[in-house]
């Protein structure tokens, strides 16, 4: 049977050059069809938020929402490498907040890591939960936890500037003993550059071909009513919004309809024992013989006294 992949097997990944696929998943379905897929990491991202819960950021997220997500993902996928995000605040009050908050994601969700948003800000954090045994995956460049500090979802590492604190946060993350990084929307010369200045693999989403893995959200790859269906990075592999839509809206006509229930999907019930309950004059649709929608006025409720 497959084993989970370990922190040891990520870092050898990054140096025999094997691509590190990683998506993210949120509930039992998701993370059962990835692991049966071959994923290699699920990230139970804190980006439920948005395409699981509805929520315009991820800012509303509580800690709660990922420990239920994480261990609903992770009775889904018990044979693959969980990484669950630490949401907004729940890392920011301190190591022993941070340390208690991680500790959940791992004990009551199950998860083997925890990612946070953050370069060299976040670095004691990240060696406190290191120290404590706790995997931690960096994130840095769009960091969506501070998007209103950021002035919106954009593509970071532009400037000179911003370029440079990038390297340090990544070093400082590397330093801190985080596993690997996550990459998001930085400029592809940039991830390479970073890519290539550390020894821990970076995952990329936006951040072009020159990481070490990359992450895309299970909802916008599959069209699955995604919000960012129309962003640049993401390439879509197959419309399950679609299918989903027409097959609901079939099953809606075939109830106006009464082509469904069939007689097939209903139960029948022994002649004899109908005959016991409502006394003689019971019809054949009554006891599950004929097509159920013959059958449906032909029935009372036992109360209302036998059948017509
Ligand atoms: O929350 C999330 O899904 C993420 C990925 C987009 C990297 O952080």
């Amino acid at each position: 049977m497959k084993q989970p992949l370990t922190i040891t097997k990520l870092k050898k990944m990054k140096q025999s050059g094997e691509p590190i696929s990683v998506l993210t998943a949120y509930d039992y379905p998701s993370a059962k069809l990835a692991e049966e897929a071959g994923i290699d990491v699920i990230l139970v991202g804190d980006s439920l938020g948005n395409v699981v819960l509805g929520y315009d950021t991820t800012i509303p997220v509580t800690l709660d929402d990922m420990v239920y997500h994480t261990r609903a993902t992770a009775r889904g996928a018990a044979n693959t490498f969980i990484v669950a995000d630490l949401p907004f605040m729940t890392y920011h009050l301190g190591k022993e907040t941070t340390l208690r908050n991680a500790a959940r994601l791992l004990q009551e969700g199950g998860a083997h890591a925890v990612k946070m948003e953050g370069g060299i800000d976040i670095a004691d954090e990240v060696a406190a939960c290191v120290r404590a045994g706790i995997p931690v995956m960096g994130h840095i460049g769009l960091t969506p936890q501070s998007v209103h500090q950021l002035g919106g979802y954009k593509v970071q590492g532009k400037l000179e500037r911003e370029a440079q604190q990038l390297i340090e946060d990544a070093k400082a993350l590397e330093a801190a003993g985080a596993f690997s990084i996550v990459l998001e929307l930085v400029t592809e010369p940039l991830a390479e550059a970073i890519s290539s200045a550390l020894s821990i693999p970076t995952i990329g989403i936006g951040a072009g071909r020159g990481c070490d893995g990359q992450v895309l959200v299970y909802h916008d790859i599959l069209q699955y009513a995604s919000p960012y269906r129309e962003k640049r990075f993401v390439k879509t592999y197959a419309d399950i919004g679609t299918t989903i839509r027409d097959a609901i809206s079939s099953y809606v006509s075939d109830v106006k309809s009464r082509e469904f229930p069939q007689q097939a999907h209903a139960f029948p019930m022994e002649q004899e024992l109908l005959r016991q309950l409502y006394g003689s004059g019971k019809s054949e649709a009554a006891a599950g013989q004929s097509p159920q929608h013959d059958a449906r006025p032909a029935v009372e409720s036992p109360k209302g006294g036998g059948v017509s």
